[in-house]
């Protein structure tokens, strides 16, 4: 993957909208002021492929954040899939899914690769940004956030997932188990001006731009601070200013 060092490199809009034209608008508005661009489940399951196409025609790589949690067999087809889309840079699974699918989609992710070319990243979801310690124990999952999610980034290492999806307050703790070339991305981020208790939506772990970088994020993943700001432009802008004094 080539970094470029504008610090507009690091922003991922995640471009939660459930219609391809709605999300084509917004996207042609911001292009040039972000990296990369999330296509999720909701934008996938309403456009499909042609979403991928459309948006990468823009000239911004793609993360297509479908987060796969299947039998192994059936995430790897899903994995080959996803990155032989147009403009796919990184695609994800969940860690939660074990050894034997994490191999699994890290021999997917490489396959039809020519030796030397640049491939398509894989990373894998730790523990979702909007659970904290009570939805954890709901569900059965012990230990909290952080431990958890530096277990689960330790476990995808092994498999050799190039890196992880994790909040903020985990990302320290993360790159110091899994060292420097491990990719972190840290959803959950709020613009500054907006934190301070204000509007979390809802994620439960949230900090600012500057907070993520400063913690060793790679990447972060904005979406209702930007797509749902009345000046979008606006909103973007202040985030990559916040990425570049923190950088
Ligand atoms: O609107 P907001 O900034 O909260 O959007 C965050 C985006 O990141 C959403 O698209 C969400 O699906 C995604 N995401 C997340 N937590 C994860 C993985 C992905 O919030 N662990």
């Amino acid at each position: 993957m080539t970094f470029d060092a504008h610090p507009r490199s690091s922003l991922i809009v995640a471009l939660d909208f459930d219609s391809l034209s709605a999300a084509l608008r917004f996207a042609q508005k911001i292009s040039d002021l972000v990296g990369m661009f999330k296509i999720g489940s909701q934008l996938f399951s309403s456009a499909g492929p042609e979403a991928v196409k459309q948006i990468a025609a823009l000239g911004n790589s793609i993360f297509l954040d479908l987060k796969f949690h299947d039998i192994p067999n059936t995430v790897a087809g899903a994995v080959l899939s996803s990155a032989a889309m147009p403009g796919v840079q990184l695609v994800n699974v969940h860690a939660l899914g074990g050894t034997a699918m994490l191999e699994a989609a890290v021999q997917a992710v490489s396959a039809g690769v020519p030796m030397g070319a640049d491939r398509t990243r894989l990373i894998a979801v730790t523990i979702l940004t909007s659970m904290d310690n009570k939805a954890m124990r709901e569900a059965g999952i012990a230990g909290t956030p952080l431990s958890q999610a530096v277990k689960l980034a330790r476990l995808a290492k092994t498999c050799g997932v190039d890196g992880v999806v994790a909040s903020v307050q985990e990302a320290k703790a993360i790159r110091k188990a899994c060292g420097r070339d491990f990719l972190i991305v840290t959803p959950g981020v709020r613009p500054a001006e907006k934190s301070a208790g204000k509007k979390k939506d809802d994620q439960a772990r949230t900090a600012t731009p500057a907070q993520a970088i400063k913690a060793g994020a790679d990447y972060i993943v904005v979406g209702r601070p930007i797509i749902a700001a009345e000046d979008p432009r606006a909103a973007a802008q202040a985030v990559v200013d916040e990425i570049a004094s923190a950088k």
